[in-house]
């Protein structure tokens, strides 16, 4: 599918983990793209060699209406995956946590309309809280426990007040637990600590949380879908695989890859951190049926393929 081919695209936060997959994935289809990031969280290393295939990169903030307009003037579609993605931070700063999610992706779609461009909004599976039905559909009621959950909330509404009010095409996808090479969370969280200690491995809470793990080329691959399929439009896709792990499980498995024994295994207990979900599983089926989306990278593999790349 090179659908892209030729077009104007802005990803926000192109220089994050997500987005600089997606960059790659975009300019090796021919697409005219720009990234457009503040580096709060982002690295300029994760796209530099991309600048030498003719991506153009604009330091700049989504809080900052008048670069981001300058940087999405002309532009067909625009992914936006800048955000504030730590809940921990969010539990600690609401206020921040919601200029930049909530206002931030305001401006977003202000600049979306001015431009007459599709937009993509990466909203999160926190939207759920802790739901009871698992794997959870779109229908079923959101009910966020922290302030990101709630910020990525508010954000899926401003997305469809404009798709209501202005005609403006919009795709909301609620992502689940995306891993890959220059991720971060809990894999590599784990491949780190035991790469420094291999003989002890402490995981914070419980470890019956439960995560649906979902590759980072799947992930850019139902992006791509989501910006060019004509029925995407107006719609919410969960984004997951519709299988859950939980996170003792994964830390098994890792131990089991890396070829480690005796390595002692220890759970601090209680709520890892504090906004912390307890287990998520997408129902994908609304993905699979309306986007032909197939997540092609079982845990395995993709673990295989993270630990290979060495970049966690
Ligand atoms: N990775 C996941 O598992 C996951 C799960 C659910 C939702 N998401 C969403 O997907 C998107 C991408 O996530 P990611 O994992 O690549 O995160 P990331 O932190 O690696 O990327 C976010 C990027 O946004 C940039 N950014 C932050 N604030 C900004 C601002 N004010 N202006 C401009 N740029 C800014 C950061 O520098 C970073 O490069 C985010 O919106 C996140 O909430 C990710």
């Amino acid at each position: 599918m090179k659908a892209l081919k030729g077009k104007a695209v802005v990803v926000t936060g192109g220089a994050g983990f997500i987005g600089s997959h997606l960059c790659r994935t975009l300019i090796d289809q021919g697409a005219k793209v720009t990234a457009f990031d503040n580096l709060s969280s982002g690295k300029i290393d994760f796209i530099e060699d991309l600048m030498d295939d003719g991506l153009k990169f604009v330091q700049g903030d989504i809080r900052d209406t008048t670069a981001l307009e300058k940087a999405t003037r002309n532009s067909e579609v625009i992914f936006h995956l800048a955000a504030q993605t730590s809940v921990p931070f969010s539990m600690e700063d609401a206020k921040e946590d919601c200029e930049v999610n909530v206002v931030g992706t305001l401006n977003v779609l202000e600049a979306a309309k001015k431009a007459g461009a599709r937009l993509v909004f990466s909203s999160s599976c926190a939207v759920y809280g802790n739901p009871e039905k698992r794997p959870t559909p779109e229908t079923y009621p959101t009910h966020p426990i922290s302030f990101y959950g709630l910020s990525k909330f508010i954000g899926e509404n401003y997305c469809g007040f404009y798709q209501e009010n202005y005609g403006l095409e919009v795709v909301m996808l609620r992502i689940f637990n995306v891993y890959g090479p220059n991720g971060h969370g809990v894999l590599p969280d784990f491949l780190n600590k035991l790469r420094k200690t291999p003989d002890e491995l402490e995981v914070l809470g419980t470890g019956r949380q439960g995560r649906d793990f979902v590759y980072v080329s799947d992930m850019v691959a139902i992006l791509l879908l989501a910006a060019t399929s004509p029925v995407a439009a107006g719609q919410i896709f969960n984004v997951g695989t519709g299988t859950t792990t939980s996170v003792r499980e994964l830390a098994n498995k890792i131990i089991e890859f890396l070829g480690l024994e005796g390595v002692e295994v220890s759970f601090t207990g209680g709520l890892a951190w504090e906004g912390d979900m307890d287990i998520t599983q997408a129902d994908n089926s609304k993905a699979v049926n309306i986007l032909q989306w197939r997540p092609q990278v079982s845990l395995e593999e993709g673990l295989k393929k993270l630990i290979s790349s060495g970049r966690y």
